[in-house]
């Protein structure tokens, strides 16, 4: 089924974005995604500018990728392209952020680094235990009042968090709009754990990270060519093995498609569920590959087929 793509609105929040997004976590050059400096600053500017040209408009980073680093230089390729693009960051309430103020904070120093006045979608990166939700619910409020933020989310939030989060907003007057959580056809826990769920309830938009399973879903490592870093520890090759049959569907499916790639199902996937899938391309190839998911939808059968074919494939 072939239609044109139109933006979607951030749960009750002003912002829209088109219904496939792109995230930043895998530019970081300090080796947390396991992959090194196997890449070079141009191949991330061509990552920036194909995407752009093929009708994504949001781009998400966050604070902690390679401490700053990535902020700077999403900022950078946004000042050279002068495009209309959604911007989203994350605050990371590590341990020594325990008051509304090191929220405020933390967003003016994202906002410098990425030469911007105000943001899109501000976020908070994950729920630190010893801190309630309440304070950065408060700041998060505060931003958007401000005019340092158009609308906030949370990440990482499980069912419980969220409604609160929800609810201590809404007594702001402002609308939680989007909730992270890891969601691809091997990650389906928010389908089970009632995320997926509580957002449609809420009216917040899920925001699926890593909906390539790190690039496994693209078909690309197997047993005998397995992911480096990190992700070879998290993944083993009993695991690449077991994925293979998942992986032969996705392109299989594909070719009933005008010869989709295994990656476009999988994010094609995440589509037909009713969440918004960010994916992390690294080059010019991997984002116009990817950008081939949208403009298109598979039929409830093949949703279907797949759910079935990655049922036990859960990690
Ligand atoms: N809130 C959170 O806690 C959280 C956590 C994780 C991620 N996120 C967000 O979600 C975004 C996406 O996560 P992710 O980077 O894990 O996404 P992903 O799309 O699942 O994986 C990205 C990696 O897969 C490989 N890849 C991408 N497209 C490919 C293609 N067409 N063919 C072959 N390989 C391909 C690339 O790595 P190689 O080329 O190195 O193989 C790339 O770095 C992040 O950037 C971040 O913005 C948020």
């Amino acid at each position: 089924m072939k239609f044109e793509e139109k933006p979607v609105r951030l749960g009750n929040s002003p912002v829209s974005i088109m219904p496939l997004g792109f995230g930043t976590w895998a530019w970081d050059s300090t080796g947390q995604y396991g992959t090194g400096r196997d890449y070079k600053e141009e191949d991330l500017r061509a990552a920036f500018q194909t995407s752009l040209k093929s009708d994504i408009n949001f781009f998400d980073t966050a604070e902690s990728y390679g401490n700053g680093e990535v902020e700077l230089l999403l900022g950078k390729f946004l000042k050279e392209s002068k495009a209309n693009v959604v911007v989203a960051t994350k605050f990371p309430p590590w341990r020594n952020r325990f008051l509304k103020r090191h929220l405020l904070t933390s967003l003016h120093s994202s906002l410098k680094r990425m030469q911007v006045e105000q943001i899109d979608l501000y976020q908070t990166h994950f729920h630190f235990r010893f801190v309630p939700v309440q304070t950065w619910m408060t700041a998060l409020a505060d931003a958007v009042e401000q005019g340092l933020t158009k609308a906030v989310g949370t990440a990482n939030y499980d069912a419980s968090r969220l409604r609160m989060a929800h609810k201590l907003l809404a007594k702001r007057g402002v609308p939680l709009a989007s909730n992270q959580a890891d969601y691809s056809l091997l990650h389906r826990h928010p389908e089970t754990d009632g995320v997926f769920e509580t957002c449609k309830k809420l009216g917040v938009t899920l925001l699926a990270y890593s909906p390539l399973a790190q690039g496994l879903l693209s078909g690309k490592f197997s047993p005998t060519n397995p992911p480096p870093g990190d992700r070879g520890r998290r993944y083993d090759a009993s695991y690449l093995a077991k994925i293979q049959p998942l992986i032969g569907l996705l392109n299989e499916v594909g070719q009933s498609h005008q010869g989709k790639a295994a990656a476009q199902v999988a994010l094609n996937w995440v589509m037909c569920k009713g969440a918004i899938p960010i994916h992390g391309a690294k080059n010019a190839q991997q984002a116009e590959e990817n950008a081939g998911a949208l403009g298109w939808r598979l039929t409830a059968d093949e949703v279907k087929a797949l759910d079935s074919a990655s049922k036990d494939l859960q990690r």
